[in-house]
């Protein structure tokens, strides 16, 4: 067997020769003399077009195989100069091994993306999410080259916790005593005491407290997996699974983090616009026209930085007439990022030094003792892609934060601990895997660059 990648890569050390391939029917087009199928092999995003003459013994039962059958196909590659494709196969043979029904739902037509998103098991077969998924994977590898190159140790942590990072709320219970006979105090409550932790347990929002314990002993070290939010916010970039990339340094400060930040998004960009042409010049044809500029102008240009306190002014001095209001001390809003990266900057910037209220317990005090070492990247058409900070590491004013927020010391024993045995300076951030992949392929909802996403209401496949 051929792969059709292979014959993409080398088409000339395959004209004149026999060879066989197999792969799914895209299109078929059949008239008494002659026929024409379409194939995609999986090996690669592009298709491969095969003759078929009248002649082939089975030629009657080829010409009615519908979209999505899987067939065999022996024959000749033929240099094809005049035609849109420069080379084909003049089949000499064809085996069908399993037959598509007459109802598949993919056609050769283009079907929008909310029906694709009600067959995510079949829409891997289209062109669009063919392309997405492989650039999907080539990113994950990028990331892990990335940070291999650079020394980091990658540190698997733990999916069930019994800690909530972001201190936000949001977590997805664990049912954990089977067959689901929850324990119950005499007043009708979980009792989590008899449960199978002994506590309550969830699933994590972050890696991160757990990666930071592993950089106080591995220096550069990075987390790379699924993370879960029960967030009840049903927009196009937010997902309640999504992975999260969460780099962590010890010895470094905010701008190190920073540093970090933009040099491996710049490495994604490159690795990819390299690595997969023919799918990214896909998107950049059918997806967003602009995407090619837009990315190349990042790879190649420095990043903006802002402080939140100077990017609230330029806000309120926008003259615009944003629908949630502009002041010190609230969150900035889609549309405030929106106009902060489209309008004013057009490229991607670095928002700093929020007010320590609206951010995690331990992101560091700055100075001013009224914002925090932190750091937002948001970038044009996504929104905020990486959230980071520099970590608290005095220990008080650590445990005033977890105070002043309540949040109970004991929990975070262990967490405290990192402080006290040879704490140093260090930071980190986390970059959304899902809103990255967006950005690099120009699609618009985070239902299409999930396999099978999981939001508000939607767990059907
Ligand atoms: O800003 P966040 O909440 O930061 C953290 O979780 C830190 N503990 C990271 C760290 O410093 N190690 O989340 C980080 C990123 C966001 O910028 C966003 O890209 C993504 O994770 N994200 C989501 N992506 C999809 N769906 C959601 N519901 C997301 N919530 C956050
Ligand atoms: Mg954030």
């Amino acid at each position: 067997n051929t792969e059709v990648k292979a014959i993409y890569e080398h088409p000339e050390a395959y004209y004149g020769d026999k060879i066989q391939i197999s792969g799914w029917i895209r299109s078929v087009r059949a008239s008494n003399a002659f026929g024409f199928m379409v194939l995609n092999d999986g090996t690669c995003f592009n298709t491969i077009q095969v003759v078929m003459d009248s002649d082939l013994e089975n030629y009657k039962e080829l010409s009615k195989q519908n979209v999505g059958a899987a067939v065999i196909v022996e024959g000749i590659l033929v240099e094809t100069p005049e035609a849109k494709q420069a080379f084909e196969i003049k089949a000499d043979k064809i085996t069908v091994e399993g037959e598509s029904a007459s109802d598949y739902p993919l056609q050769k037509k283009r079907h929008g993306f909310e029906y694709l998103r009600t067959i995510a098991h079949l829409r891997p077969r289209t062109n669009t999410f063919s392309a997405v998924f492989r650039v999907r994977s080539l990113t994950a590898f990028a990331i892990h080259q990335f940070f291999n190159e650079k020394g980091f140790v990658y540190v698997h942590t733990p999916i069930i916790t019994g800690s909530d990072c972001e201190g936000a709320g949001e977590m997805f219970r664990v049912s954990t005593l089977p067959p689901l006979e929850v324990p119950k105090t005499e007043e009708g409550n979980v009792d989590y005491k008899e449960d199978f932790f002994g506590k309550e347990a969830n699933l994590t929002v972050s890696g991160q407290l757990n990666v930071e314990t592993y950089a106080m002993a591995f220096r550069n070290v990075y987390t790379f997996g699924p993370t879960f939010r029960a967030e009840n916010s049903n927009t196009p970039r937010h997902a309640a699974e999504f992975w999260m990339i969460e780099p962590e340094m010890a010895f470094a400060d905010l701008k190190d983090d920073m540093n970090l930040a933009e040099e491996m998004i710049k490495y994604i960009i490159r690795y990819v616009r390299e690595k997969a042409p023919e799918e990214m010049a896909f998107f950049n044809q059918f997806v967003d026209k602009s995407l090619f500029e837009r990315l190349d102008k990042v790879a190649n240009s420095d990043f903006e930085r802002v402080t939140y306190t100077e990017a609230v002014e330029m806000l309120l001095n926008s003259g615009k007439d944003f629908e949630y209001p502009v002041s010190w001390g609230a969150d900035l809003q889609t549309e405030h990022e929106r106009y902060l990266t489209e309008e004013v900057f057009n490229k991607p910037v670095f928002v700093t030094d929020y007010p320590k209220d609206i951010k995690a317990f331990y992101m560091k005090m700055n100075e001013d003792g009224k914002t925090v070492a932190a750091m937002d990247l948001l970038v044009p058409g996504v929104g905020e892609i990486i959230g980071g900070s520099q970590r608290e590491d005095d220990l008080d004013k650590l445990l005033g934060r977890m105070e002043a927020m309540g949040l109970n010391e004991e929990d975070y024993w262990w967490y405290l601990d990192i402080r006290k045995y040879g704490g140093t300076r260090h930071a980190g951030f986390g970059l959304g895997f899902e809103r990255m992949i967006m950005y690099i392929t120009g699609m618009s909802n985070i239902r299409d660059v999930v396999s099978f996403p999981r939001t508000v209401h939607n767990l059907e496949i």
